[in-house]
């Protein structure tokens, strides 16, 4: 995996935006995979600013969902889909038409994972999946010891990842869904471009054991290491336990000139 490190959030937002004004530039409908939680916000920003200033015509993209919550009632603030919709899809001018996600209130959850994977297959595969990572190491919602083959598939959430969301929900952790939908790890690793963004100290043991630590589905984001394209944008917070930062340096400040992320 290519990692990247960045001064800032700000920086890291700023980067990965250009990739993905690239990816629509040379492919205008795009199906872009996107993420939620605090730390792809300076992404959006910095995309959305890219489409205000005319950089990039993003209006044929297409915006997927990777989890959500089970249970919420339909417009919850909360739900991811309300989340993506405010933060993404409303922010680039796109229609809720060019937006697909699982649907997290279904009575038949396990159906709605599968359409959900059959609706991504036959949408043509997605372009470019942004991630986040759990301070566990989660990806989406895959919690720790998730099979790396895993699919679309209702999942328990552990009691620190509950700890860590109660702040979007008006930090009572009650408040706070036991269950989720996540795009499996099998379902992720299908992207064509992985890209995750991670920053602050909070992340940085994450970081280290997804970098450089062993593939193993006790760290769930480490399955990056088996994606041919994969990502890894880090500021220097999150860097701070890399044995390897001054190598990734090196790697990032010699890279062709022509070569994106
Ligand atoms: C949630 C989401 C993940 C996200 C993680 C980290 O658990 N399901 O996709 O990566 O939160 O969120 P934050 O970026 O706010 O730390």
């Amino acid at each position: 995996m290519e990692v990247v490190i960045v001064p800032d959030a700000k920086a890291g937002g700023e980067l990965i935006a250009e990739a993905m004004a690239a990816l629509v530039r040379r492919k205008p409908d795009a199906l872009l995979g996107v993420a939620t939680g605090s730390t792809p916000l300076p992404i959006y920003e910095a995309l959305t600013a890219k489409v205000r200033e005319g950089e990039v015509d993003a209006s044929r993209a297409r915006i997927c969902q990777l989890d959500e919550y089970v249970g919420l009632p339909a417009g919850h603030p909360e739900s991811y889909r309300s989340v993506v919709l405010r933060e993404v899809v409303e922010p680039l001018g796109l229609s809720e038409s060019a937006f697909m996600g699982p649907d997290g209130s279904a009575e038949d959850v396990q159906g709605a994972c599968e359409a959900y994977d059959r609706a991504l297959a036959e949408a043509g595969g997605v372009d470019l999946q942004l991630l986040g990572i759990g301070t566990d190491g989660h990806i989406g919602f895959n919690e720790p010891c998730s099979s790396l083959a895993s699919r679309t598939r209702i999942k328990t959430l552990t009691e620190q990842t509950r700890v860590d969301n109660a702040r979007f929900f008006e930090g009572d952790i009650e408040q706070v869904p036991h269950h989720v939908i996540t795009q499996g790890i099998g379902t992720i690793l299908e992207a064509r471009h992985l890209v995750l963004l991670a920053t602050g100290e909070g992340k940085a043991d994450a970081v280290a054991a997804t970098v450089e630590g062993p593939v193993a589905s006790v760290v769930p984001a480490s399955a990056l290491q088996l994606h041919p394209h994969a990502t890894v944008v880090v500021d220097e917070a999150a860097a701070s336990k890399l044995k390897l930062a001054e190598y990734f340096r090196h790697t990032y400040a010699n890279k062709p000139a022509w070569q994106g992320l």
